[in-house]
């Protein structure tokens, strides 16, 4: 299993309804990265996709408590069992977790990689959601582009690995 986020100097991610910078370089990044793939998110992710929708062209999975809980096109979870269940059953051996905070903290034990674009300006909206920091645990940046630019913002795609 894999995380992808993109991340704030200080690792922050969002403000609980959205993300905090806009650079279409890295949605881009995502996109090619998770194309074909299964995607797993937290209930509060999905909310903040456009329209509520699954992610076109990959297998969406959603977490959430809600028992009653129901969308077209979505796989749903209510814990961490069912997770590791379902991904059995379909055979997923290298899904991404997509976010939000609750599930990247839930699921980090689980990868043994993280792909992290990393921002180097702080963001103008103030983050409430955090990935965790994995200098701090002690993983490994282990590859990291040259640096990009782009509206006002630079920064680096980089992969962590476990020490
Ligand atoms: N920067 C990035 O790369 C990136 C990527 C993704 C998201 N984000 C940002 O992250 C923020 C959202 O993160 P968040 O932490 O608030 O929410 P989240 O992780 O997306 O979703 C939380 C929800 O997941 C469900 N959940 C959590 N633990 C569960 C468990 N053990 N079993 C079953 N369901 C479980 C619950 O849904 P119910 O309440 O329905 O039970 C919970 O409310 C937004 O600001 C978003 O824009 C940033």
């Amino acid at each position: 299993m894999k995380s992808i986020v993109c991340v704030s100097p200080d690792w922050g991610i969002g403000d609980g309804a959205g993300m905090l910078y806009h650079i279409p370089g890295d949605l881009k990044y995502f996109k090619e990265q998770t194309a074909g793939h299964t995607v797993i998110m937290g209930r509060k992710t999905l909310e903040s996709l456009p329209g509520g929708k699954p992610l076109p062209k990959r297998r969406n999975i959603v977490l959430t408590r809600d028992r009653r809980f129901r969308r077209p096109g979505i796989y749903v979870c209510h814990d961490l069992q069912e997770l590791q269940e379902l991904l059995a059953a379909l055979g997923e051996e290298e899904p991404f977790v997509i976010g939000g905070g609750e599930i990247y903290q839930m699921l980090l034990p689980f990868c043994d990689s993280c792909l992290v674009t990393r921002v180097k300006e702080k963001p103008e909206i103030q983050s409430t959601v955090f990935f965790p920091n994995l200098k701090d645990l002690g993983w490994k940046e282990n590859k990291k582009s040259a640096l990009q630019k782009e509206n006002g913002l630079s920064y680096r795609f980089t992969e962590w690995v476990r020490p």
